[in-house]
């Protein structure tokens, strides 16, 4: 079954076919860092105008990289939500034009949902629910329990900035470009992560809620200090990163605490291209005896693949499901592909 993925939830203009929610046939991703970056973060209304100029070329782009034309897909993936109102409405709104022009089913994706799934693009490991993730990205960060394609329950999520964010706010208080995560990913190698205390956010036993922008402001402070100012940046960068990841492998540890009886942990979202939480996370799954998925990191961040992906499984989820059928008094002869 090959799908074409349409993502522009936020500020990256995405698309790929995708056979079977797992072989990428072409992924296109058109960053609008250069159009944002000098204002420090995400211009909803220049990412929708973005989108609206660069989706059409992307959509053809994805088609003939991968050897398909519209007729011959599957269906279309789009995200529906969450995300900017402004951007979501440019890849619904095309996605609903193609699938109309061509007479190929649309499916309405969640973007979270499109980050846990694309863990299993590109490998053969299949997802074995009930299966727990951890959803980490520039506007969310949750505790998942994934039940099936079409049953998720988020068990925690932060009570403020979520993790993404605090690294994008963080990198610029170090004068670090945007987006802030790999600028820091990248400085923390050369830094030490003890060098700095940066205090974690520890709420009551059995609580799974998170918090980070506690951190981010302690960095701030920090840096006003005298010691702040005459500070290693590296030393800084890796110490901040290693309260986050802190914050969230015992979020982790906390959620299978509660319920030992998961096998499979995902880490996801675009914070999951980090490298130090990627260490941590397959650190504590090897000692857990649970097996850890990540995506590649090109599939972390947001992008079209991981939407074709989560609208395969929700597709093969429905047909399965009996809940889902409906009569149809105009139902073709033939419905086999
Ligand atoms: O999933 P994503 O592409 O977009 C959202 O759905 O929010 O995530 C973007 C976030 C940004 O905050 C970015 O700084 C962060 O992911 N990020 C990273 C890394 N790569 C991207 N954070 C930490 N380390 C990284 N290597
Ligand atoms: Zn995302």
């Amino acid at each position: 079954m090959i799908l074409l993925g349409i993502e522009t939830s936020c500020d990256d203009t995405a698309t790929a076919v995708v056979r079977d929610g797992r072989d990428v046939l072409s992924n296109v991703a058109t960053n609008q860092d250069a159009f944002h970056s000098k204002y420090g973060g995400i211009v909803p209304e220049i990412a929708s105008r973005q989108h609206l100029a660069l989706l059409s070329a992307a959509v053809e782009d994805a088609l003939e990289r991968a050897g398909v034309t519209l007729g011959e897909l599957d269906g279309i993936a789009v995200t529906a939500g969450p995300g900017l109102v402004g951007s979501l409405t440019i890849g619904v709104a095309s996605a609903k034009a193609l699938a109309y022009a061509s007479g190929v089913p649309l499916y309405a994706v969640n973007h979270l949902h499109g980050h846990i799934f694309a863990a299993f693009l590109e490998t053969d490991a299949l997802p074995a629910y009930p299966f727990l993730a951890l959803l980490v990205s520039g506007g969310h960060s949750q505790l998942v329990r994934v039940a099936s394609e079409l049953d998720l329950t988020v068990l925690g999520k932060t009570r403020d900035d979520a993790a993404g964010e605090a690294f994008d706010k963080t990198a610029r208080l170090l004068g670090l470009p945007f987006p802030g995560g790999p600028a820091i990913d990248a400085l923390a190698r050369d830094g030490d992560p003890k060098a700095f205390a940066f205090p974690r956010h520890t709420p009551d036993a059995g609580t799974l809620d998170m918090s980070f922008s506690g951190i981010k402001t302690n960095v701030r402070y920090f840096l006003d200090t005298e010691a702040g100012r005459r500070a290693n940046r590296a030393d800084v960068a890796a110490s901040f990163q290693a309260a986050i990841v802190d914050v969230l492998i015992d979020r982790l540890d906390r959620a299978y605490t509660l319920d030992p009886t998961y096998e499979s942990v995902v880490l996801a979202g675009g914070v999951a291209a980090n490298s130090a939480l990627q260490s941590a996370f397959r650190a504590w799954a090897a000692r857990h005896r649970v097996t850890a998925h990540i995506p590649p990191n090109t599939y972390c961040t947001d992008n079209g693949a991981m939407i074709a992906a989560a609208g395969y499984r929700q597709r093969r989820a429905l047909e399965a499901d009996p809940r889902s059928l409906t009569a149809n008094p105009n139902l073709p002869f033939s419905i086999a592909r």
